[in-house]
Formats: C-alpha cells, sequence, structure tokens
C-alpha cells in the first residue's frame, strides 16, 4: 500500500527515478513541482561536499511544493562515501531513501528515526526477501527491460510472487513505462507506484548530454542489450555506444566494485537506456511531460471501465 506520507499528495502514483548523470536539482525540482517524486543518485556530485550542495539545494526548492523527494545510495561494502553520504541524507532528513545494491538494520533505522521512507531496489525475490528483514518501507521490483541496472523478469510474474510478501508495504515496479497506459497497466497489475526512468532522460530539465537524448530518440527496443560485461550486474545499454569485445574483457576483469561507477570508462560513454526508449519520441519540459502522463493515465482507466463485458450467464447456485 502506499505509505501514509504519500497520500493524497501525488497528482500521479509515480515517482521519477534517480538516473546517473542525468538526474539533478532541476529534475528533482520539476518533478516535484509537477506533482511526481523526483529522485537523484549521490554519486551524480562526485563528492560528498558536492551531495551536500545539492541536498541543500533541492530541500530550498522543493520546501514550497510539499512534495516528498529521494535520493540514492549504493549500501555496498565498496561505496567508499557511504557512511559520510548517509549521515547528509539523515541531517537534510532526506524524505525518501532509495537503497540499492544491499541495505541494513542500521541504515534503515537511521531513517526511520527522523520520519523518513525507505524504498529498496531489487531484481529478484532473494533481494527483496532481505530488504524486508531489513525492514525497509517498500521494494522496487525492477522488471526486465528496465534502463540502468536491470532485473530480467517480465512484471507479471515479478510483482504476482512478490506481492504476497510485502504485507502493507509498498510495491513500486519498475521497467519500460514511457506513458501512463503502462502507469496505469502497472498499478492495475498490483504496484502502490511506478518507477519511470528512460522517459525522462528525454526531457529539458534532464542532464543527459545532446547526444544522449538524440540517441534515445533514435532508439528503439532492439537497440537495448542487457549485458554484465560493463560493471559486472546486467543492466540495459544502448548497442550504439557499447565497445568492442576486448574492451569489455579489460573492464570484466575489474570485477563490480561501485566506485569505479565514478570512472569515464564506464556510463559515462557507454549509455544506459531502458526497452521503453522506442516510445519516446521528444524532449518534452517536465511538466508538459507530467501533463500528457497524468491525461494518459486517466484515459487509459476510462477505457479499462469502458470495455463492454458480458454480465455472467450462469447465476451461483
Ligand atoms: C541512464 C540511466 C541511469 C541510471 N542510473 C541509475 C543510478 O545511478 N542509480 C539507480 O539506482 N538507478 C539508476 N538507473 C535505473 C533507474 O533508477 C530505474 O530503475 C530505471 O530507469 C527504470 O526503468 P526505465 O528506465 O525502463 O523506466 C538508471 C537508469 C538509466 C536509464
Amino acid at each position: 500500500m502506499l505509505p501514509r506520507s504519500l497520500e493524497g499528495r501525488l497528482r500521479l502514483p509515480m515517482l521519477v527515478s534517480p538516473m546517473f548523470l542525468v538526474s539533478g536539482p532541476d529534475l528533482v525540482a520539476e518533478s516535484c513541482r509537477a506533482g511526481v517524486v523526483g529522485s537523484f543518485p549521490a554519486f551524480n556530485q562526485r563528492t560528498s561536499e558536492g551531495y551536500e550542495q545539492w541536498l541543500k539545494e533541492i530541500s530550498a526548492r522543493v520546501a514550497n511544493y510539499g512534495m516528498p523527494w529521494g535520493a540514492q545510495l549504493p549500501v555496498h561494502h565498496t561505496n567508499k562515501r557511504l557512511d559520510a553520504d548517509l549521515a547528509l541524507t539523515v541531517k537534510y532528513e532526506v524524505p525518501i531513501l532509495i537503497s540499492s545494491i544491499g541495505i541494513t538494520r542500521e541504515v534503515t533505522d537511521a531513517i526511520h528515526a527522523y520520519g523518513g521512507l525507505v524504498f529498496h531496489d531489487a531484481i529478484n525475490i532473494r533481494h527483496a526477501a532481505k530488504a524486508l528483514e531489513a525492514n525497509v518501507d517498500g521494494i522496487i521490483a525492477v522488471a526486465g527491460g528496465a534502463g540502468g541496472h536491470s532485473g530480467t523478469y517480465n512484471p507479471f510474474a515479478f510483482i504476482g510472487e512478490l506481492k504476497p510478501l510485502l504485507g502493507d508495504k509498498t510495491l513500486i515496479l519498475a521497467g519500460c513505462m514511457s506513458n501512463g497506459q503502462a502507469i496505469a497497466g502497472a498499478i492495475a497489475a498490483g504496484a502502490d507506484l511506478a518507477y519511470v526512468g528512460t522517459r525522462f532522460v528525454n526531457t529539458v530539465e534532464s542532464m543527459a548530454s545532446d547526444k544522449m537524448k538524440r540517441l534515445v530518440l533514435d532508439s528503439n527496443l532492439t537497440d537495448v542489450v542487457y549485458t554484465d560485461e560493463v560493471d559486472g550486474v546486467g543492466s540495459s545499454f544502448l548497442r550504439q555506444t557499447l565497445p568492442g569485445a576486448a574492451f569489455r574483457q579489460d573492464l570484466a576483469k575489474i570485477g563490480f566494485d561501485i566506485s569505479e561507477i565514478l570512472e569515464p570508462k564506464r556510463w559515462v560513454d557507454i549509455l544506459s537506456a531502458g526497452q521503453g526508449v522506442g516510445a519516446i519520441h521528444d524532449i518534452p519540459t517536465t511538466a508538459d511531460l507530467v501533463d500528457r502522463l497524468e491525461r494518459d493515465y486517466h484515459q487509459a482507466v476510462s477505457r479499462m471501465n469502458a470495455i463492454p463485458l458480458a454480465p455472467r450467464l450462469v447465476s451461483a447456485v
């Protein structure tokens, strides 16, 4: 179910997900102004000092909108900034911590102590169950075809198996939602919130380069390659930006190390996007995009209600 702190506050049941080199203060603030949750990865600032500057800026800009927003931290022993970034997250009372890779009870306790929420990014049931043991408030089920570090499961299968484990916690579905119809589909299938990334790469406020925005316009789902050769974790990349096999073997030798994500070799030149790219044809402002998503979401709900169905023919005995 929806956490109480989000009830009645969202124009659409969705978060704009955190994206490396894409989400910054403008995208977060404009998402919140438009009536949806905005978020960003702490690593979009190269240092903890930079992260603090953004926390200050975003807190000030979003204060007028009364909308919750989020920051994402990889909770992993290779994240050398974890202690410092977590302390800042607590200091600025970030309303939603999005944890990925791992999560601990110490982290959830620290966020809950000031009334914040923890949503954990999971690509399978085992990771979700571990996060629930650490007392997270919600699970982000990252289904197949999602941008960034992605899962492989079909969304219906994934949330069908996950939902009974969640009790009254929040179920958030991620992957390939580029329009309001898809968001309505996620909610109809049992999610409480949709987690939308790739569609927001192509907004005016996104920090993505013009090259990336053009590539998103020119790509469709056949251009999205799922591989673990770039940083050791299965992720979706645009085929046009993937280097040759020798370079990939070189990267594989480094193994998985979250701090390496900041290296230019990975993610900066090799661009990630989800299979939803094929349904993206423009670069609107975030405000215009959210208006459109809202209109299409309500149309999809009306369409479902208007399907002319037959009444039951034989009454139950
Ligand atoms: C370009 C790009 C960068 C991403 N970077 C991050 C990141 O730094 N941290 C994170 O938790 N998720 C990251 N993601 C994943 C998103 O938060 C989210 O799970 C995903 O975008 C949802 O699927 P969709 O892109 O199909 O909408 C990234 C996704 C994209 C497309």
